[in-house]
């Protein structure tokens, strides 16, 4: 599918992903070994010349999020010594994405930090998906491609039975990506109005739109604890909504007991994609995990033969 002077590599955040990636594209996967030093320093090889390649290196930096970080920088120097022609760095899920500005004083902009950093060892362009602050593109100075699996979940749900079906926004912040889902699915949008408390913890305060006798989709692009969107399903719930529900988000984080919040009856379906790896024990039989294989394939195709990859973007 490819000229021969490209070569796939992945960390171990999700190595199935990068395989099915690196089959597409017919290249199989780069040799690389990782290992955790006796004192936890993370050891990296890479076991085959690089020399004059256009490198890609496929990585999401999710939970163990600063070990997956540290194997992206160290595999990208590694690269880069090796006299690799061009590195692209593919993070499928870009970790620390939710830091990205200062809600307080005295507190880092810890996306920068890791934008920084990137920079720093020598990746020359970017892929990312469905980043949490589309502005964080200004922490680059390098090419950056951000791609979306929205669409993927769209087609995925113009299959299914959407009658009396409505969008639900989380938050108000959510609420340009709901109307997104709601334009091209041809169905009503309602919207929560939360008020954060903490980092961690948020109050449901309002609510637009009519959700009586509705079957609600409710729509984040992350999943961490569950937390958010199970308390939106509840509040649906109160509102009159039919118990019959779907949710769905592009990164399933599916933090601690996460799986287990989000396995109720009156929840339906549980739509996630693959730019996270999701181990089986994590599965729940209301889950479906769509892949963005095809999609980051098509990309790295598209940046390799230097030809235009705006017709993957989609949604912004
Ligand atoms: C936050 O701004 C994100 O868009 C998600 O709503 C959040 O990450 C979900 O986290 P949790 O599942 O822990 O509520």
């Amino acid at each position: 599918m490819v000229n021969g002077d490209i070569k796939i590599f992945s960390g171990l955040a999700n190595n199935p992903l990068a395989a099915e990636i690196a089959d597409l594209l017919g290249t199989g996967l780069g040799d690389v070994s990782i290992e955790d030093a006796p004192d936890t320093e993370t050891l990296v090889m890479v076991n085959e010349s690089v020399r004059g390649c256009d490198v890609y290196v496929v990585q999401p930096t999710s939970a163990p999020v600063n070990d997956n970080l540290m194997q992206l920088l160290l595999i990208v120097d590694a690269l880069r010594r090796a006299s690799a022609k061009r590195i692209t760095a593919v993070i499928p899920y870009f970790g620390y994405s939710r830091q990205e500005r200062m809600a307080h004083g005295r507190e880092p902009i810890s996306a920068k930090v890791v934008a920084d950093m990137l920079q720093a060892v020598g990746v020359n362009r970017i892929i990312l998906t469905d980043i949490h602050a589309p502005a964080m593109q200004g922490f680059f100075n390098i090419p950056m491609e951000t791609l979306s699996a929205v669409p993927l979940i769209i087609d995925y749900l113009k299959q299914q039975d959407l009658s009396d079906s409505v969008i639900v926004a989380p938050d108000v912040g959510r609420a340009k990506l709901a109307e997104q889902y709601a334009e091209r699915l041809g169905v009503p949008l309602a919207l929560i109005h939360k008020a954060r408390e903490s980092a961690t913890t948020a109050r449901i305060v309002g609510m637009i739109g009519d959700l009586e006798g509705k079957s609600p989709i409710i729509i984040d692009d992350i999943i961490t604890t569950g937390g958010t969107i199970v308390e939106t399903a509840h509040a649906v719930l109160n509102a009159g909504a039919r118990p019959r529900l779907r949710l769905a988000a592009v990164h399933g984080l599916l933090a601690g007991s996460a799986p287990d919040r989000l396995n109720l009856d009156f929840i339906q379906e549980v739509l996630l994609t693959d730019t996270v790896h999701i181990p089986a024990e994590k599965h729940t039989p209301n889950m479906t995990i769509l892949s963005v294989a095809q999609l980051f394939a098509e990309a790295i195709h598209r940046v390799h033969n230097e030809t235009s990859v705006s017709g993957l973007y989609l949604l912004t």
